[in-house]
């Protein structure tokens, strides 16, 4: 399967109105997992580079509900970028893929769904480790 596949973006129904506008994610549904943990980075300038991890246990959905910013995404072979620049769009990261998150607008709020609960122990943060281990050779 191509990254594309594997990490697609998705495109939140928007329920808005007259009022302004409403976007729901509901676990399971709008998105492959129920939501454990919700987190958001905002106040990251434009040189800032967050993320560098890939994770063995969590999934993401990665959305920017205000700003913008890019997601680089890495399986070790193919490389994908995606520009979130819409609240009701999101990209969708399962286990064990790299993600680096960069480029933040001054006004980027980039929300996260996350499939488990916190902790550190699941995060691969060096590359040449993550790479070594989707090569097979540990
Ligand atoms: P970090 O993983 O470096 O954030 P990013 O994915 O943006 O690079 O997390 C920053 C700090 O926050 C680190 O000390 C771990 C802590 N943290 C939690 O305690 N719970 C969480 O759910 C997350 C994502 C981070």
């Amino acid at each position: 399967m191509s990254l594309k596949d594997l990490c697609p973006v998705l495109h939140f129904r928007d329920l808005g109105d007259e009022r302004g506008k409403l976007v729901v994610i509901e676990g399971s549904r709008a998105i492959p997992f129920s939501i454990k943990r919700v987190f958001y980075i905002y106040d990251s300038d434009s040189t800032v580079v967050r993320g560098q991890h890939a994770n063995r246990e969590s999934e993401f959905v990665l959305i920017n509900v205000a700003g913008t910013s890019k997601v680089r995404i890495t399986d070790g072979k193919e490389e994908i970028i995606v520009e979130l620049n819409k609240p009701m769009m999101g990209v969708y990261i399962p286990k064990m893929i790299w993600k680096d998150m960069y480029d933040f607008s001054p006004d980027s709020v980039l929300l996260v769904l996350a499939s488990t609960y916190y902790d550190g122990n699941e995060y691969i943060r060096n590359y040449d480790d993550y790479l070594k281990e989707m090569r097979g050779d540990k």
